[in-house]
């Protein structure tokens, strides 16, 4: 059986220093931000080169409390990709804005620049691009657009830790970046956890209170907020494994190398802009025959997943946007055409062998 994540060889590699540090936080009983917090904020602020840091529940608290922490009121219009994790819609949708997509460039699946411009109302508020399976978005245009229209920018980093353009780090484009560490993240924890990282220093003093019912811990209130808090032992993990993400993003793209030059005449494998580099935090394969090499795999005994098998759009909560079946065509071929193959650092050059054999074979 060949899995999509192999998450107890990653642990039993960190076992000894994993086992040491929580049981220090036990210890120390400071469970919720504490010492451990500070300083993997402080730390994942250095990384990205940005003044702040506030760690929070999950991804989805990060974007939510970095929307919360701005002027955006129900009625106001967010510009996204329609081909994402649902989180990063409810975000947008939990502060009463509307979610507006531009559908998606079909080379990259991340949001089409040339498509955004159309979407600007005076109702919109911020983009939000989404940083999908690791590949940057185009950031230099997405971020002229955002001067031009005096618009906010939150990147969804949730699976881009890492990722760059010309040697720039996702997340360190816009007003703030936005993390997700649920496990099976390229930085992941042992639960639930989330970061903002910004420069922007009245968003990050906002998200501090909001993150904490509205109050910097000394129970005077300035607003309604939320609990959405980093606990500490996941950032006493999270320090740990800090120290490994680059070494594992470095295996996943030597992976991604080897799938590309074995498959890249069987199927449309992942295109990276010069410039770009991706974390690979998903190898995501596209044909027009997906399902067939779905079913082959899993004869196998190869694990493989459709992300995401229904486009944002055509969910069930945005009914009441009005939105149909051909509005982001891109987007919905797309979701017919995906299929994510095991990329993990750790995989064998032998198993993507093996795998690239199975779909070679099926078509
Ligand atoms: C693109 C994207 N945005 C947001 C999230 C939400 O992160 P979390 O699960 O930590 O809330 C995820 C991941 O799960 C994601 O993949």
């Amino acid at each position: 059986m060949i899995p999509m994540l192999d998450l107890r060889r990653e642990f039993l590699d960190i076992e000894d220093e994993v086992v040491a540090a929580v049981i220090e936080v036990l210890k120390g009983t400071r469970y919720v931000l504490g010492p451990e917090v500070e300083a993997f904020e402080r730390q994942l602020a250095k990384y990205h080169g940005l003044s702040h840091c506030a760690g929070v529940g999950s991804g989805t608290g990060a974007l939510f409390l970095s929307l919360a922490s701005l002027p955006i009121s129900p009625g106001d219009e967010v510009i996204t990709t329609p081909f994402t994790f649902f989180a990063t819609v409810e975000s947008i949708m939990y502060v009463g804005a509307k979610p507006v997509f531009a559908d998606i460039d079909t080379r990259t699946l991340n949001i089409d620049v040339d498509l955004i411009e159309e979407k600007i109302t005076d109702k919109t508020k911020a983009i939000l691009p989404v940083h999908l399976f690791g590949l940057p978005c185009n950031m230099k245009r997405i971020m002229e657009l955002a001067k031009k229209y005096n618009l906010y920018v939150i990147e969804d980093c949730a699976q881009s830790f890492g990722s760059s353009i010309d040697g720039k780090l996702t997340g360190t484009f816009g007003s703030a970046g936005c993390f997700s560490f649920y496990p099976s993240k390229n930085l992941g924890c042992y639960g639930d956890g989330g970061a903002v990282v910004t420069d922007n220093k009245e968003m990050y003093e906002n998200i501090l209170a909001l993150r904490n019912h509205g109050s910097r811990g000394n129970y005077i209130h300035s607003v309604v907020g939320f609990n959405s808090r980093l606990d500490e032992i996941q950032a006493a993990i999270l320090l740990i494994k800090l120290k490994k993400v680059e070494s594992n993003n470095a295996m996943r793209r030597e992976n991604a190398a080897i799938y590309t030059s074995l498959l890249s005449s069987a199927v449309m494998c992942p295109d990276i802009p010069m410039g770009y580099t991706s974390n690979y935090h998903q190898f995501t394969i596209r044909s027009p025959h997906r399902n067939k090499i779905k079913d082959a795999l899993h004869e196998a005994d190869v694990s493989s997943v459709v992300y995401y098998p229904v486009p944002m759009h055509l969910q069930k909560p945005l009914e009441q946007f009005g939105y149909r079946k051909g509005d982001f065509p891109v987007a919905e071929t797309a979701s017919e055409e995906v299929l994510s193959l095991p990329v993990y650092p750790g995989l064998s050059q032998e198993a993507i062998g093996r795998i690239a054999e199975v779909i070679k074979k099926c078509l």
